[in-house]
């Protein structure tokens, strides 16, 4: 296997040093390394974060491969700083199995572009009635740890419960897509003035906001582990927080879109912002901004989503729900919270490298760059500029929401357990 050394790169944006990287570790780091036998990336003004490790991402395979596979969404993943991604079980068959779930984490080998570490459904067939065999997938081979519904809620406080109970044996997590179904019926957008103005029902707040609150009083009723997916309401934020201070074990991912959108995008009728929870306004972006800084939020989690255009080219209400993020999502990050002040880069490799892979449970992910640790590297340069083209990116999908729009930063190098996935900005 090829050595790399990382010429004069910035860890965390600190002082420039070299990374020499071996046999899939990392073996040095400092000043001015022998570059004898290894190949040098000049690594001049970039900056080195860990790997990113994704914890919501959906990469379709089985069943909607026109959509995405598992190699696909890899490779977007890879081009996106990405070295692992937690594959939700929203498929077709969904992975409520030990089967399936192994499936998916060996296409996941096989692709190598990352790590996939699936997700296993709560309820048989993700239809909400019966408990899935959770056991069953956390002992297989793809050794489960995080479950979710995600795509619908587990809106049965018994069933939630039960789960919350079941996943203690293992370590595992409950991972909730919040939103009670029958206040949500036939939603389109935020349920706000503008929802009424463009008369398309309307998916409030409270919707989300009662299921948090509901599943963090579980969580600390049994004492088990909830981690609430995509937080998008300025209201979730204050339950997250107040959840926290009781001492209950209580984590939640923010989207990239949620941190850089608003529903004031809805006024195009354009369906590629069409998205499940809904882009919220200003005044929520603020809040998810200042509670991701503050660490109420704990990561930034993807909910990659990608879809055909047969179901993004439609009228909106018919229009399926979701936006693509894996390739995108670091450059959001800059914009939203680099650029404004609200975290560094060390900051930003705690919320998108360590406590995804902590709250998951995935070893050698998200570890700091240090010698021996497994060299999973992402080199970004954020001085560079570029204009999102649908055409050239990885995923076998185009429904991004910055198609045509200008963004910070680049991914300029990926290395998975030492070996590149993109160099020179394109996937290898
Ligand atoms: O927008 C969304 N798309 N939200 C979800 O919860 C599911 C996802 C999907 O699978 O397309
Ligand atoms: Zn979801």
């Amino acid at each position: 296997m090829t050595r790399f050394l990382l010429r004069g790169v910035r860890p965390l944006g600190c002082e420039p040093a070299d990374l020499l990287l071996d046999e899939g570790r990392i073996t040095e780091t400092g000043p001015g390394l022998d570059a004898a036998g290894a190949e040098v990336v000049d690594g001049d003004g970039l900056v080195a974060l860990p790997g990113l490790v994704d914890l919501h991402t959906h990469l379709r395979e089985p069943g909607r491969e026109d959509a995405e596979t598992v190699e696909t969404g890899t490779r977007a993943a890879a081009a996106g700083g990405y070295t692992a991604v937690f594959a939700m079980p929203n498929t077709d068959p969904a992975a409520d199995t030990a089967g399936v779930v192994e499936q998916v984490w060996r296409l996941g080998r096989e692709a190598g572009y990352a790590d996939v570490q699936p997700i296993g459904a709560v309820t048989v067939g993700r239809a909400g009635s019966r408990l899935a065999e959770l056991g069953a997938m956390a002992d297989s081979a793809a050794r489960v740890r995080v479950f979710s519904d995600d795509g619908d809620c587990v809106s049965d406080a018994v069933l939630m419960r039960r789960a919350l109970e079941y996943v203690k044996a293992f370590d595992g997590v409950v991972a909730q897509h919040a939103q009670e179904p029958r206040l949500t019926e036939g939603a389109q957008m935020n349920e706000s003035a503008l929802s009424g103005v463009l008369g398309l029902r309307g998916w409030p707040a409270v919707a989300e906001e009662a299921v948090v609150a509901r599943d963090a009083l579980l969580a600390g009723h049994v004492r088990s582990r909830v981690h609430v997916c995509h937080v998008s309401t300025a209201g979730s934020v204050e339950i997250v927080r107040w959840a926290k201070a009781k001492g209950w074990q209580v984590t939640a991912e923010v989207t990239p879109h949620h941190l850089m959108l608003t529903e004031e995008l809805a006024r195009s009728y354009d369906p590629l912002y069409k998205v499940n929870p809904p882009l919220r306004t200003a005044e929520d972006v603020h809040a998810l901004r200042e509670a991701l800084a503050d660490g109420t939020v704990d990561c930034v989690a993807t909910d990659h989503a990608p879809h055909s255009l047969e179901y993004k080219e439609a009228e909106w209400p018919a229009a399926a729900p979701g936006m693509l993020g894996l390739e995108t999502a670091l450059s959001a990050v800059q914009e939203a919270m680099v650029d404004t002040g609200l975290l560094d880069w060390a900051g930003v490799a705690e919320r998108t490298s360590a406590r995804p892979a902590a709250i998951g449970r995935l070893a050698g992910h998200g570890r700091p760059l240090a010698a021996g640790e497994p060299a999973n590297v992402v080199l970004y340069d954020p001085s560079a500029r570029w204009v999102v083209d649908p055409a050239r990116l990885a995923s076998r999908s185009r429904n991004t929401p910055y198609a045509g729009r200008e963004l910070p930063g680049r991914v300029v190098a990926t290395f998975l357990r030492g070996r590149p996935t993109v160099l020179e900005g394109k996937p290898v």
